[in-house]
């Protein structure tokens, strides 16, 4: 099986290079070998590979930037997944390609399923809604997986910001009244992997959309609490720890330009039910992240 890769740089991308080479032949691509933002380069590079499957990780991520560069986060998030589609059926690839916890407003009582109402409430969330539609309405093979508050040990995430920021400061003033669960970008990999596994043992891959997150709910306050916590029992990352006290705060109380769902939560069960998978609780990912940091 060739997989063609996208965006091998990111959190989710770097996991991918690692996780897929077992099941084939992995061309892996940043943005210097691909840059998304030329769809005609988007064609020729698959024409000229002609994978059996993409693997789309690359995005405009940058949620609060997005606000003021909607052009690009569109032609990013939206032209380029279009423009894989496109390439993906005419050499009948299938394309595996992420979306986000944006596309819902966060305003439902209970967890999102793949059949709930979108309403993006952020350039970024309209982009990669529109990503979604376009991968579909491209008519190639395909899978979307949603996710959500995504970090690993590489890459620009939260959990590192909080352990930069726990070794700078005495107090941290955190968010705690938006709900999700932080999930590990191995986690996505290693999903994505079992996925594309039965695709190349022939079992059936059924196309649309599926919710990926880790299993259990939190804040964006308790899962810092948790991050320090984990860091504190750590010897090569507790002794540098300044904080002190981690403070909840409203949403209201730290304003940026792009709006957030308050609630986040997934229902995983049909990803779960499809691929006889078991999401893990955040937690673990968590702890095994904070302890590959505290090792390197
Ligand atoms: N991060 C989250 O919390 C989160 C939550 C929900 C869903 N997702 C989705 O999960 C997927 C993976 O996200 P991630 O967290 O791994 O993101 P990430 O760490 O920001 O990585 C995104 C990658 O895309 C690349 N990229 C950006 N513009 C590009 C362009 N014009 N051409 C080629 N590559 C370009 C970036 O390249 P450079 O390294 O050169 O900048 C980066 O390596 C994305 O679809 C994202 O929307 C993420």
């Amino acid at each position: 099986m060739k997989m063609l890769l996208t965006g091998c740089n990111g959190q989710v991308g770097w996991e991918l290079a690692r996780c897929l080479q077992p099941l084939g032949d992995v061309v892996a691509l940043g943005r210097a070998e691909l840059d998304l933002a030329n769809a005609g380069a988007i064609a020729a590079c698959v024409a000229s590979q002609r994978p059996d499957v993409i693997v789309n990780a690359a995005a405009y991520t940058a949620v609060d930037k997005a606000e003021s560069e909607s052009e690009l986060t569109f032609r990013i998030n939206a032209e380029a997944p279009a423009a894989l589609g496109q390439a993906a059926k005419a050499c009948d690839a299938l394309l595996l390609h992420y979306s986000t916890d944006y596309v819902f407003d966060g305003t439902l009582a209970g967890a999102y399923t793949e059949g709930d109402a979108t309403a993006p409430c952020s350039v970024y969330g309209r982009s990669k809604l529109a990503g979604e539609q376009a991968v579909t309405a491209s008519g190639c093979r395909h899978l979307v997986l949603r996710t959500q508050w995504v970090f690993g040990s590489h890459g620009g995430n939260f959990l590192r910001t909080i352990l930069r920021l726990a070794r700078e400061r005495e107090q941290l003033r955190i968010v705690a009244d938006q709900f999700g669960a932080p999930t590990a970008a191995r986690l996505i990999a290693d999903v994505t992997a079992q996925i594309l596994g039965r695709q190349a043992g022939g079992l059936p891959v059924e196309d649309g959309v599926y919710h990926l997150a880790a299993s259990g709910r939190t804040t964006w306050h308790e899962y810092a609490s948790f991050v320090v916590e984990r860091a504190r029992a750590c010897p090569a990352l507790g002794q540098g720890l300044k904080v002190r006290e981690i403070v909840p705060i409203a949403t209201a109380d730290y304003p940026l330009p792009a709006e957030r769902p308050a609630n986040s939560l997934f229902d995983c069960g049909k990803l779960e039910r499809a691929f006889g998978l078991r999401m893990p609780k955040w937690q673990r990912g968590v702890e095994l992240c904070v302890a590959e940091l505290a090792a390197r």
